[in-house]
């Protein structure tokens, strides 16, 4: 069985905590990234947590040249693509950003899969494909939404290049994992998220308001019709997150996929508001967070959380972190972040 993996993005949020979970799993990482919205600093981390020096190459992942270099030298057989960029507003103001780096490099992974035989990919998608569901909890039937932003067009447009790449290549296996909301870090707090600039989501932005590096939360209204008037979301910790990679990789190298082409919705099955996540911050935390109400944010649904039951029992994989510790995991990681600054 082969157990090396590429993990394309792998220094970056979702996939150096992936590369630990498969690490810890026995598998052989060859990790590719240009630190276009990553730091080298967490390879230092990936080292620290596993011991093992992870195989890097430095390299963006459309360029086609660069990337048949790491085929031609490396033999492994799975591949997991995180390599695009993700932040929703920015790619209404630069689509052609998101367009060109999100589609190119997933396509240029894929055509390489096929002229060197590789077997199995699993793609980073997302429940913003699901935009704004009328029946909730959504399951992987569920339709999706016309996109809303070039962002959720390209995870919207990939999925849809992976399932005609599958169909298209005997031999070639592929899953999609919808990710819900990822927070948290390691409990190791040696990896965590880095985001640049001010944040856009919600966790990075409490951690940096706790932190003392913003002034005050603002919470994106209190109007919305739901039990407390803040919208729901499924908060999934990003070490479960991660082990959802494991499990899928798994499922195909060991032949016990279903079908070619599978599509699983990632998260917890249980909607928290803004205001339970803040409070359950600060509970966590004992601390007190300074946060107002602020306007709703264009763009945001009011809603979405996961049906979980084809993870569940497909890939025999399920949440387990409870949300306090994934809490008191994003503070120590903000602390060591600052700590190291
Ligand atoms: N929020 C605030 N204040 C903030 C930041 C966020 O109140 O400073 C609220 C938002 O209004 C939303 C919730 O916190 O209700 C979560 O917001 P995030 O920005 O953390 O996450 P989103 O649900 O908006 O974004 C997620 C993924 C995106 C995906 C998007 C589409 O992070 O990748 O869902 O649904 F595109």
């Amino acid at each position: 069985m082969n157990k090396r993996v590429l993990v394309a993005g792998g220094a970056g949020y979702i996939g150096s905590h992936t590369v630990v979970e498969l690490t810890k799993a026995g598998f052989e990482v060859v990790i590719v990234d240009n630190f276009s919205n990553s730091d080298p600093s967490s390879l230092d981390g990936i080292r620290k947590i596993t011991g093992i020096e992870p195989i890097f190459v430095e390299a963006d992942c459309c360029d086609k040249e660069a990337m048949r270099r790491v085929f031609e030298r490396y033999d492994f057989d799975s591949v997991i693509h995180f390599a695009a960029f993700k932040a929703v507003g920015e790619s209404v103001a630069e689509p052609m950003k998101y367009y060109r780096n999100n589609l190119l490099s997933f396509v240029t992974i894929l055509e390489l899969m096929k002229e060197y035989g590789r077997h199995n990919v699993v793609f980073s998608s997302s429940a913003t494909v699901y935009g704004d569901a009328e029946v909730l909890p959504v399951t992987e039937l569920t339709p999706r939404k016309p996109a809303t932003s070039p962002y959720g067009a390209t995870k919207q447009m990939s999925e849809d290049i992976l399932r005609d790449m599958v169909f298209a290549t005997e031999g070639l296996n592929g899953i999609a994992l919808r990710y819900f909301n990822p927070i948290g870090a390691h409990p190791s707090a040696l990896i965590g998220e880095l985001p640049r600039g001010v944040p856009n989501n919600l966790v990075p932005y409490i951690t940096q308001t706790a932190a003392g590096i913003r002034e005050c939360l603002s919470i994106f209204g209190d109007d919305y019709p739901t039990p407390d008037g803040s919208c729901l979301r499924d908060y999934i910790d990003i070490v479960d997150l991660a082990r959802a990679h494991v499990v899928a990789i798994e499922r195909m190298v060991e032949g016990r996929n279903k079908e070619r082409y599978e599509v699983f919705n990632v998260g917890t099955g249980r909607p928290v508001s803004v205001f339970e996540l803040v409070k359950g911050f600060e509970a966590a935390n004992e601390l007190k967070l300074n946060y107002k109400v602020a306007a709703r944010r264009a763009g945001d649904v009011t809603a979405v959380w996961a049906d979980t039951t084809l993870a569940n029992e497909e890939l025999g994989w399920r949440a387990e972190r409870e949300l306090n510790d994934t809490l008191r995991a994003a503070w120590e990681w903000e602390k060591y972040v600052r700590g190291n600054k």
